[in-house]
């Protein structure tokens, strides 16, 4: 058997659709949904992700900032546009890509942003309404997954969901977004035993863990449903998951790839977090 391909690239397509209608009806009231997005350093991978972020807000019709600084730059001047953004009523999200460099308290920095304008979710206060199961932002790439499992019609009362990856981008919020739907949650990380014992076990493996192929097809359960988040490169210099899709597409009854599978969700999910946070300020 081979796996149906979940297509992250054809279901963004249809959710930018859906997205570009709602901003229109916005433009026409004056408003012109606006994402901030600042970078810190020279990490060329957050860099392509800065870009692909931008890139999608203009080709969804909506405004952005970028704010670029230099590795070791003051973490004062990024707090101080971080208040000025907070202050500017044209902006609606403002975003700062993670990781930051060592001599930033990255806690802070998230919490210096706006709860109304924290379109990635990661504010506190965010995340506890998240917990509380009453999401004021829900995090994207976690959003985005949430959507591919329902365009697929993946059942998810009483799943049982492993996730590989205890990340507070990825791992942690996703598994509060399928516990609220009623599956029964495993969370793996590096320090667990027998790892393939968990995951063979899973109807639904989410893999978010940041290796290479990790996962192959040995550790899943014939007919589950396998969403590979990972963006990793080979030796060779190719695009792979944390999914050796070659083995577990062999196994499993749907599966992400890479790329084109959650990558573009999580900034079509950007997309939408930031309209609904320039919809919010009409209501
Ligand atoms: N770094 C990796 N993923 C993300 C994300 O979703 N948001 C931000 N701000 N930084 C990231």
């Amino acid at each position: 058997m081979t796996a149906r391909i979940i297509d992250g690239n054809a279901l963004s397509a249809e959710v930018r659709g859906q997205l570009a209608t709602r901003a229109a009806a916005l433009a026409a009231k004056g408003i012109t949904p606006c994402l901030a997005v600042i970078l810190v350093g020279e990490d060329p991978a957050s860099a392509v992700y800065v870009r692909n972020k931008v890139a999608a807000c203009e080709k969804a019709g909506m405004r952005s900032l970028r704010d670029v600084y230099a590795p070791d730059v003051d973490p004062a001047v990024v707090f101080a546009r971080i208040a000025e953004l907070n202050a500017d009523p044209t902006v609606h999200g403002i975003l700062v890509q993670l990781p930051l460099p060592r001599h930033f308290d990255s806690e802070a920095v998230l919490e210096a942003i706006s709860p109304e304008k924290d379109v990635d979710g990661f504010h506190a206060e965010n995340v506890g309404a998240l917990m509380q199961g009453n999401p004021r932002f829900i995090p994207c790439t976690p959003y985005g997954v949430m959507k591919m499992l329902e365009s697929a019609n993946v059942p998810l009362k009483g799943a049982e969901v492993v996730i590989v990856g205890r990340s507070n981008i990825v791992g942690k919020p996703m598994a509060m977004l399928l516990l609220a739907q009623s599956c029964t949650v495993t969370i793996c990380h590096s320090q667990s035993k027998d790892l393939a014992f968990h995951t063979r076990r899973a109807d639904i493996l989410v893999a978010a863990v940041g290796r290479a192929k990790m996962i192959t097809g040995d550790m899943i359960k014939p007919g589950a449903t396998v969403i590979d988040v990972g963006i990793n490169r080979t030796p060779e210099g190719k695009l792979c998951g944390d999914v050796d899709f070659e083995t577990a597409k062999e196994v499993a009854g749907a599966i992400t790839p890479v790329p084109g599978g959650v990558g573009p969700m999580t900034i079509t999910m950007l997309l939408a977090n930031t309209l609904e946070a320039a919809e919010r300020t009409q209501k």
